[in-house]
């Protein structure tokens, strides 16, 4: 099988975006810090390129839980697979995830983050499948809305391969 990719957000629409992110989250974030925590692996373009335009100060931390397997169906279970290093007990947190799509992943890690008792916890994902949703998601930062299509790109993977792609596409099966 082999697959055709078909930009769906340029280079350039997204630096603009994450840009304009980085704006209004150190403008809500003034005269504190934040604690970024990546969803890897597809959180990890998106949350260097975040990062460095947060003007705040900023710490991070990394998690990996699994939601998908190796194809483009959910499987409906998360499991935790590398937790936090740091305790964020009292920090103002913010999840940054690639995409928000049944919202399963972000509910199930949202409730869990929320119990090691954060001072704050807010969430900004990259893209958001909002026709997707099974479980309801509170989303404080949206990169953008985008369709119900499989995409690749800035840390999306298909078959683990396309996350070094610097723009958003779709994936088109032959
Ligand atoms: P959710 O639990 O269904 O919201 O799934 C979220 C996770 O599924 C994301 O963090 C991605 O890893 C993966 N995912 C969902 N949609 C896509 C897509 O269109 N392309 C690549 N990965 C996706
Ligand atoms: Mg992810």
């Amino acid at each position: 099988m082999s697959e055709k990719i078909h930009v769906l957000l340029s280079e350039e629409a997204v630096d603009k975006r994450i840009q304009e992110l980085g704006d209004s989250i150190s403008q809500d974030y003034a005269g504190s810090q934040v604690h970024l925590i990546c969803v890897l692996k597809g959180g990890v373009f998106f949350t260097c390129e975040l990062a460095k335009r947060i003007t705040v100060p900023v710490s991070m931390d990394f998690m990996s839980v699994s939601s998908y397997g190796d194809d483009t169906k959910s499987s409906g279970v998360v499991k935790i697979i590398k937790d936090l290093d740091d305790s964020i007990e009292n920090k103002d947190v913010l999840v940054v995830e690639d995409i928000i799509d049944s919202g399963r992943t972000l509910s199930y890690l949202l409730d869990n983050l929320r119990s090691r008792n954060p001072r704050s916890l807010k969430l900004c994902t990259l893209l958001d499948k909002p026709e997707r949703r099974v479980t309801e998601v509170k989303v404080d930062y949206t990169g953008f809305e985008i369709p119900d299509k499989f995409v690749v790109g800035y840390g999306l993977d298909f078959r683990q391969q396309y996350r070094n792609l610097p723009y958003i596409g779709v994936v088109e099966l032959d």
